[in-house]
């Protein structure tokens, strides 16, 4: 049996904690989390854009701790799951580490490169695994895509277009602030820039052209540049002003032999696609696709069963893996800084 310490118990803590409900050979045995009513089992407050509502639990034969520190100490432990605000991921995983704990934390890694570092190295050095939560491959329209690229069975991956928009996130705590969420680049678009380093691999250098907010990437489109290779990949993410549709997401991904489309939007409450998953093939046909599930708690199900595989096969993971997670972040980085330079920038 896997024993987890969840580290944070807001949104994400609720969402991994119920994830690991429906898994098995895992349990959650220890809770740090400073808010002492959801210590308690109170989760009535938490709030997220998806999954059920939090409600009142019966926590009996968990361990719960204020301070993370001493949670980080439990010998009963094997596992840190840690969903704390960006801006604490890089010290508490390192500590974490240091402290005989294997760590699958949420995205964004971290919100610089360099910090990214530090917890690459404390992995290196402990001998303890490291996961980062990008959930996005799991999603089944990504996980459609991403198994047709590793396949092959449609010929070679010729490049893609992403979207990520959002009404402007009033529900999340700091978003526009550089040190502790990032804004929609590293919030946000993280997730696909995450998807197109695991596609296309590392472009070298990137042109990004947008609005900015605050010093940081507000609205923006990124044309990914792979100077060895015609791939032409692209995306816009950002936030709009208005509320009223808190989410959209969707891809156009080109291989020699087909092309994979889908959009999703939330408008108002109701989530629908804009485009269904669609296949057009060589002979002239769109074939729309059926695709497993469509509820994201399930996306979040099969993430955590793969960082139970992976820990019971003291393996990495090919989509969780630490170093294409601080891919992602320095490729958010680049393309702020083309933002804000307004011109092309090296990788
Ligand atoms: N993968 C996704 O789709 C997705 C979606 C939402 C959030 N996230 C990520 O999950 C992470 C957490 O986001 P969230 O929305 O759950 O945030 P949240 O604010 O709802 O939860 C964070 C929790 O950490 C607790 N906390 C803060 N400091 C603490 C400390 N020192 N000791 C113990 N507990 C402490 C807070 O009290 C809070 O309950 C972020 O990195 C966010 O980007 C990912």
């Amino acid at each position: 049996m896997i024993r987890v310490g969840i580290a944070g118990l807001g949104f994400m803590g609720m969402v991994h904690y119920l994830s690991y409900e429906k898994l098995r050979g895992v349990k959650v045995a220890a809770i740090g989390e400073t808010n002492k009513k959801r210590l308690q089992g109170d989760w009535r407050d938490i709030q997220g854009n998806f999954g059920p509502a939090g409600k009142m639990m019966d926590l009996s034969g968990i361990d719960t701790y204020t301070s993370l520190d001493e949670m980080f100490e439990d010998p009963n432990l094997d596992m840190i799951d840690i969903t704390l605000p960006p801006a604490m991921h890089a010290d508490l995983a390192i500590k974490a580490m240091k402290a005989g704990k294997h760590v699958f934390c949420e995205k964004p890694m971290s919100l610089n490169a360099a910090d990214c570092g530090r917890m690459l190295r404390a992995s290196q050095n402990t001998g303890k695994h490291l996961f980062i939560g990008h959930v996005l491959p799991f999603f089944p329209e990504y996980a459609w895509a991403l198994k047709a690229a590793r396949s092959g069975k449609h010929g070679k991956l010729l490049g893609g277009s992403f979207k990520r928009v959002i009404s402007d996130p009033l529900w999340i705590r700091n978003f526009w602030s550089a040190e502790h969420v990032g804004g929609p680049m590293l919030d946000l678009h993280v997730h696909d820039a995450h998807f197109i380093r695991l596609l296309f691999g590392m472009p070298s250098s990137v042109v990004t052209h947008g609005r900015q907010r605050d010093g940081l990437a507000g609205y923006w489109n990124t044309q990914f540049c792979y100077d060895k290779t015609q791939t032409a990949v692209n995306a816009t993410s950002g936030t709009i002003d208005q509320q009223g549709r808190p989410f959209l997401h969707g891809f156009e991904i080109h291989f020699e032999r087909a092309t994979l489309v889908f959009e999703f939007a939330v408008i108002g409450k109701e989530g629908k696609y804009l485009c269904e998953p669609t296949i057009f093939d060589n002979k002239g046909k769109a074939k729309p696709v059926k695709l497993p599930g469509g509820d994201p708690m399930d996306s979040f199900a099969t993430e955590i069963r793969e960082v139970v595989t992976c820990l019971r096969q003291d393996r990495p993971s090919t989509i969780l893996d630490s170093d294409l997670a601080r891919d992602a972040i320095l490729l958010c980085h680049k393309q702020t800084q083309s933002l804000l330079r307004g011109r092309s920038v090296k990788i």
